[in-house]
């Protein structure tokens, strides 16, 4: 089997002429990345757009800065709730019409959905229960999502210090892929230990949220670890539509979603997002993925009580 040799990914970093690469590098190599949140930060996904692509470099050192200290962004309206129902009903249907399965991401890898449950989850690095739809660039879209997304994607590559279309025409044998992520995470059963993700493809996590708790769901949702155990319960504030970035080495997951409620995984009932990461392929020997921190970092109920945490 041919490996991609790690001297050609660095040669993709240094070629972007992204100006906001060399704060990014001041940064990191002054201080540890972060591994706790400080705050949550909610605005308009439109003003936080214009800041990156058209603002000063001092407001995009204001905000690199603020990130790399932990700082949380929720992106309100990025797209629209008729959209995000729109990706939620193409997965279903996938999940009607194409059997499950899996595939390692190697050159013409396709489209797949595949159900994570509790016996499946050993197999990966960190603990969860998902029904996850994974869609690649070099295939079909059958939902017709790719450029949509894509418009918002390029904004949290050219954040991450890269060119805004980075990787997009990038197959397995490049060593790096952009994989769009549809997730359900089934009522009485979806859930996601805290961890942290890879950061040398991206710099920050993105997410994009299809559904919102006292709708869809009642209970659950995505959480990030202050200092002193203190808890971000960001489904608070979340509306389908919305996205949410961070630096990808804070602690974060996902609360059980309806713990308690009967499991039908036959039902699209429960909590839907859209995840966008590039990803190493499995043509590189030594894949990083997610780092489980579930064990010192206990997953906290949700909504909290008198703003008090518990943990399951
Ligand atoms: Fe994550």
């Amino acid at each position: 089997m041919q490996y991609i040799c790690i001297v050609k990914k660095k040669s993709i970093m240094k070629k972007s002429l992204n100006p906001i690469l060399k704060i990014w590098s001041n940064l990191e190599k002054k201080s540890k990345r972060p591994l706790l949140a400080r705050k949550l930060i909610i605005l308009p996904f439109k003003k936080f757009e214009k800041k990156i692509f058209f603002g000063s470099y001092q407001e995009r050192e204001k905000i690199v800065k603020s990130l790399y200290s932990g700082d949380v962004y929720l992106l309100k309206k990025a797209f629209s709730k008729k959209f995000a129902n729109d990706l939620i009903k193409g997965a279903w249907e996938i999940n009607k019409n194409e059997k499950k399965g899996f595939h390692k991401i190697k050159e013409n890898c396709p489209n797949f959905h595949r159900l994570i449950d509790e016996k499946i989850t050993k197999k990966y690095s960190a603990n969860h229960v998902k029904h996850a739809f994974y869609f690649f660039p070099w295939n079909k879209d059958p939902i017709n999502m790719y450029e949509k997304i894509y418009k918002k994607w390029r904004l949290f590559k050219f954040l991450g210090g890269f060119n805004a279309n980075e990787y997009e025409n990038n197959t397995p044998k490049d060593g790096v892929i952009d994989r769009f992520q549809i997730v359900h995470y089934p009522a009485g059963a979806g859930w996601l230990e805290t961890h942290n993700d890879p950061y040398h493809n991206q710099r920050v996590i993105i997410s994009g949220f299809l559904s919102q708790r006292n709708k869809d769901y009642k209970t659950g949702g995505f959480y990030y670890y202050k200092k002193n155990k203190q808890i971000i319960d960001c489904d608070d504030y979340i509306e389908a539509g919305d996205m949410l970035t961070s630096y990808a080495t804070v602690l974060h997951g996902v609360s059980q979603v309806d713990s308690g409620a009967k499991v039908n995984y036959n039902s699209p009932k429960g909590r839907w997002f859209l995840g966008l990461y590039s990803n190493d392929s499995d043509m590189i020997k030594k894949r990083k993925t997610t780092k489980s921190k579930g064990k010192k970092f206990l997953t906290p109920k949700l909504p909290m009580v008198n703003n008090h945490a518990q943990f399951i």
